[in-house]
């Protein structure tokens, strides 16, 4: 297949024009005249500006257990919408991911029915240790409670799990700072304090100090949601440790004014927290501390968000390509990062291959983007929860394409093919 009158986002971060070839599901040459030899089959997407399919390294897709809140086929469409073409499913399923069996089972339904390529990750147990081989991306920690299990919170236990597994991703909110008791009369980002991550932070790091250098795994804070975060990431990068940090839309979109507007379809763990962390997270990306984004795409039915004991999560998976692009416009961020945030800095850091950037050799994983001149929100939701966070947004930017191992699956609001991603 030949992609002509292309303009792409190189792995470097800036653009050019030619045609793309693509051979087997990957791209095979870049060229940079505008005479494309002769294909089979070839697509003229003048107008468009292709980028990287998005990694999205943080979602949870629900299954098994809770399918009514999403399952995977529905939540990959979902993906495939915003411009995902890789995730990474997280382990608080009912039950939990705790064993190889259960490993297994989750491989086997993603197998089946993920329509973007796709990893999974364990979940952490206090004392158990499970042999994860190449099945499992990375192993969550929770050091504030999210499934069935007990969170994770004293330091010998992150010790012992911290010398086991070679790669773990953490969320960094200690609950035993949390103000349980004041629940009630407190808001949501109030009883869940600040405190909390300074505390978790603490711990993570007097575990990783504790180990030698070569015993120390790779660390990942998910969900960056303070300024504290992206100050603690950046010393401890300089002090030459190997850990990595996420953040999501969400945190960049939105402070904790918001709830009164939104209420508790805002509701998502860690909080949303001041204009001053949405700022300090923004220079975190733009200055490269951060290393990229997730959605954490956690859906809830609408009904439960607004019950009287709602859920916390956001399920915005398919906004995420206008979102990020709204945010280009905005000038806060580059194009030259766009490449860093969506696919490189995932792929490094979990190790997936030929999937970091528009490169001959890599998997033709693409995502076709048009700027309108007027809002281009649908009404459409595709996920479960039927809710977008985003409409009063002005997006700019619609996917029109998105492209998974060289085949067109999403194509002007349509799924058209139903072949299955591939697993990482
Ligand atoms: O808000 C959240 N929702 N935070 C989490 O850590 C879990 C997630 C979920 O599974 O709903
Ligand atoms: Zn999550």
């Amino acid at each position: 297949m030949i992609l002509k009158n292309a303009r792409w986002l190189t792995a470097e971060g800036y653009f050019e024009e030619g045609h793309i070839e693509i051979e087997n599901g990957r791209i095979v040459r870049l060229g940079r005249s505008s005479n494309p030899p002769k294909s089979d089959f070839t697509l003229d997407v003048r107008g468009c500006v292709i980028l990287p399919g998005a990694i999205d390294p943080h979602v949870h897709f629900r299954e098994p257990g809770q399918m009514y809140k999403e399952g995977i086929r529905n939540a990959s469409r979902a993906a495939l919408k915003g411009g995902v073409t890789t995730v990474i499913d997280m382990p608080n399923n009912r039950p939990p991911t705790t064993n190889h069996s259960r490993v297994m089972e989750k491989r086997k339904r993603f197998a089946a029915k993920s329509l973007v390529n796709w990893g999974i990750m364990l979940h952490a147990v206090k004392g158990r240790f499970v042999e994860t081989d190449n099945l499992v991306k990375s192993v969550k920690i929770y050091m504030a409670k999210s499934s069935s299990l007990p969170a994770i919170t004293s330091k010998s236990a992150l010790l012992q799990l911290f010398e086991y597994y070679p790669v773990v991703s953490i969320h960094a909110e200690d609950e035993t700072f949390f103000l349980h008791e004041q629940k009630k009369k407190l808001a949501h980002h109030e009883w869940r304090p600040r405190e909390a991550i300074t505390g978790a932070l603490q711990k993570i790091e007097q575990a990783l100090k504790n180990l030698e250098d070569q015993k120390r795994p790779r660390v990942v804070i998910c969900h960056m949601n303070t300024r504290d975060e992206v100050q603690w990431l950046g010393r401890m990068k300089a002090e030459g440790f190997d850990v990595w940090g996420e953040t999501c839309p969400h945190y960049l979109f939105f402070t904790q004014d918001d709830y009164l507007k939104y209420g508790t379809t805002l509701q998502v763990n860690p909080p949303i927290r001041t204009e001053d962390d949405r700022q300090a997270l923004l220079q975190g990306l733009s200055e490269g501390v951060i290393d990229f984004i997730g959605t954490d795409h956690a859906p809830h039915t609408l009904a439960e968000k607004q019950s009287a004991n709602p859920p916390s999560g956001i399920a915005s998976i398919e906004w995420l390509m206008p979102q990020l692009l709204y945010l280009i416009d905005e000038g806060v961020i580059k194009w030259r990062q766009l490449n860093h945030l969506i696919a490189q800095g995932s792929a490094h850091c979990y190790a997936i291959q030929g999937r970091d950037g528009i490169k001959e050799g890599n998997w033709a994983d693409l995502v076709m983007v048009k700027r309108f001149d007027r809002n281009q929100q649908e009404a459409q939701v595709i996920s479960k929860t039927g809710n977008n966070l985003y409409k009063d947004f002005d997006f700019r930017w619609k996917v029109e394409m998105t492209m998974v191992n060289g085949i067109v699956k999403y194509r002007k609001g349509k799924f058209v093919n139903d072949t299955k991603g591939m697993a990482i």
